[in-house]
């Protein structure tokens, strides 16, 4: 199959292209970040005006997985207005023009379309209701997608894995800071399901080959709060777990608000994929394997 993903270089982007392209031809979007990728680029703004369609036309995918976002809670609280062009429009353009074309497409949503204020675990069938403006922009960008594509897949996502940057995931955080012997907060009041984001990539291409269509949550199966997460990781690469303090996420510096619990169902997906869901420690052994391995440095290669 080919599969076009836009936002290539992106924390989601980069490992989806790196797991599709042992099956798949790929073609990656960006605009400028990536050189020397072991899959096609195509340099392209998609926010200009008719660049979708003539993208789509030009390199004729069987899927397209969008993984371009504005995925800062704080940078979408400070310019709202860019939230809802890249988390509400583009999905909606893009949709639109997946169906025209009959290509399947799959729109990568967030957990925290939900407030966190229910007792217990949350499952498709449960109301969001989005706590800031990245949560709002992304609810709508949902169904903006559902009403101009019913068949596209809605994948309410939490990863965590190694990025160009070095800094996007909460997994790297911890290993960055641990490692340099830096002491960190770790949240005990944010509950939710952390995945590797080698795991999200490989479901969502299972769920593309199964022809999937609707709403999914596709997280880890086990929850924990962030200071938990934080301390796993410690021991899993042989870093100081005393480093890390137990603290509230209200006493943080961090202005967009988080929900407490976003402890997802993942039923659905595991019922309809006919298997169970990675578990968290396989994951994280995977996340240390790729360290010892030098995947992160293998990955920052393929960024100017
Ligand atoms: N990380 C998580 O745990 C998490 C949790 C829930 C949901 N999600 C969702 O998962 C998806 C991927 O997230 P991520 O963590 O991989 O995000 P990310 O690392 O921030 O990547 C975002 C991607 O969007 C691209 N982008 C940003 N602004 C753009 C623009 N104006 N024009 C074109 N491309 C633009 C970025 O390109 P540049 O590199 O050029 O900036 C990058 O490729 C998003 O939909 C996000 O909402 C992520």
């Amino acid at each position: 199959m080919k599969l076009l993903i836009t936002g290539a270089s992106g924390l989601l982007g980069i490992n989806l292209a790196m797991e599709a392209m042992r099956e798949h031809e790929v073609v990656g979007v960006d605009r400028g970040k990536l050189k020397s990728a072991p899959f096609q680029v195509l340099k392209a703004d998609i926010l200009k005006t008719n660049e979708i369609n003539s993208i789509l036309d030009s390199t004729n995918p069987n899927w397209l997985i969008n993984c371009a976002a504005l995925a800062n809670l704080e940078k979408c609280e400070e310019d709202p207005t860019q939230a809802r062009i890249l988390n509400t429009e583009l999905p909606g353009e893009l949709a639109t023009a997946c169906a025209k074309r009959n290509i399947q497409f799959v729109h990568v949503s967030t957990d925290s379309v939900f407030d966190g204020t229910k007792e217990g675990i949350y499952t498709e069938e449960d109301e969001p209701s989005p706590p800031g403006v990245y949560s709002q922009t992304k609810l709508d960008g949902e169904r903006a997608v559902e009403q101009a594509d019913p068949r596209a897949i809605i994948a309410r996502v939490n990863f965590y894995g190694w990025s160009l940057g070095a800094k996007r995931s909460l997994g790297e955080f911890f290993v960055n800071n641990l490692s340099e012997g830096k002491k960190v907060n770790g949240f005990t009041d944010v509950i939710f399901c952390p995945m590797l984001v080698n795991d999200t990539a490989r479901l969502l291409l299972e769920m593309l080959k199964k022809n999937l269509s609707g709403l999914y949550h596709v997280v880890g199966p086990q929850a924990m709060n962030k200071y938990q997460f934080g301390m796993e990781v410690a021991r899993t690469f042989g870093l100081s777990e005393s480093l890390i303090s137990p603290k509230s996420v209200l006493s943080s510096e961090l202005t967009a608000k988080r929900s407490h619990n976003l402890w997802l169902s993942i039923h659905k997906l595991s019922t309809d994929l006919g298997r169970e869901i990675p578990s968290f420690s396989t994951g994280l052994i995977e996340f240390y394997t790729q360290f010892q391995q030098g995947y992160p440095q293998k990955i920052r290669g393929y960024q100017h």
